[in-house]
């Protein structure tokens, strides 16, 4: 059985060249739900119906596990598709987010007493950072800022304009004095070097966390392990073919052919 990553639209490449670039024989399947992307914006409900959508998708795929990409989809949907999906329809294989093993990274440094998240709105809204954070470290002071500029400049191309809008979002953060940022959203990667100038703290990016984590995982979990196959597959799969998505696809994963699916 494969891995399957899932965005809400090309962010969640970035995850994707790094799980393969670390853990390169495995399976891999991506999907991108590009037609319906951003997901930053929209109820709790539609998120839900929209990852619900997906799962069963990449589970028909034959995926064995799957990584919930998607900081908005991990924030509002996941636990209740761990709680009651899966149990009922899929009890042997697992849906992972993303936004605990980012916690577990950004608090590694016990020092820590102010962090700040960068994220969409609707992650904002759930609290879901704020929840994991204080769980692992009640004292902690957690500020957040939602950027929802930023998914469509990054699905667009649009990278030099982001600036203005990245030294607005960073502006509160920046006057709390925190210590650490955390890019709580799979787009903020293609905009890390520019974040981390402005910033000028360190900034967790969940490409350089995920690929360490699933494989600290993976060995932990030999039952879920051992249900991946090994044949150095890649299969990209979005809802609709943009040329952004055209780009960073060719530009990481050469040849591979790209599929539009409806789900
Ligand atoms: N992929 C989403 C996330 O990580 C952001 C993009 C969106 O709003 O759909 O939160």
């Amino acid at each position: 059985m494969k891995i399957g990553v899932f965005d809400s639209g090309l962010g969640g490449l970035f995850v994707m060249r790094a799980l393969v670039r670390k853990l390169p024989r495995y399976d891999y399947v991506y999907l991108g739900d590009t037609q319906r992307v951003p997901y930053g914006n929209r109820s709790p409900e539609t998120v839900y119906r929209f990852l619900e959508e997906a799962v069963r998708y990449l589970f028909k795929k034959d995926c064995g596990l799957i990584i919930v990409a998607c900081n908005t989809a991990s924030a509002e949907a996941l636990r209740k598709i761990q709680r009651n999906y899966l149990p009922k329809h899929y009890p042997k294989r697992r849906v992972l987010g993303v936004i605990i093993p980012t916690v577990e990274e950004a608090l590694k440094d016990k020092k820590i007493e102010k962090i700040g998240v960068l994220a969409t709105q609707g992650t904002v809204n759930s609290g879901a950072y704020i929840r994991e954070l204080k769980k692992l470290n009640r004292g902690v002071k957690v500020f957040q800022n939602a950027a929802p500029m930023l998914v469509p400049l990054i699905e667009s191309g649009e990278f030099k304009r982001a600036e203005p809008f990245v030294r607005e979002y960073l502006k509160p953060l920046k006057r709390k004095k925190v210590q650490k940022i955390i890019l709580g959203c799979t787009h903020y990667p293609a905009l890390k070097n520019m974040i981390r100038r402005i910033a000028g703290v360190p900034v967790v990016s969940q490409d350089e966390i995920i690929p360490r984590k699933l494989k600290d995982y993976l060995s932990h979990h030999p039952e879920i392990d051992s249900l991946l196959s090994e044949n150095w597959k890649r299969e990209l799969l979005v809802t609709d073919i943009t040329p952004e998505y055209v780009r960073f696809s060719r530009k990481w994963f050469g040849k591979t052919k790209l599929k539009t699916v409806e789900l």
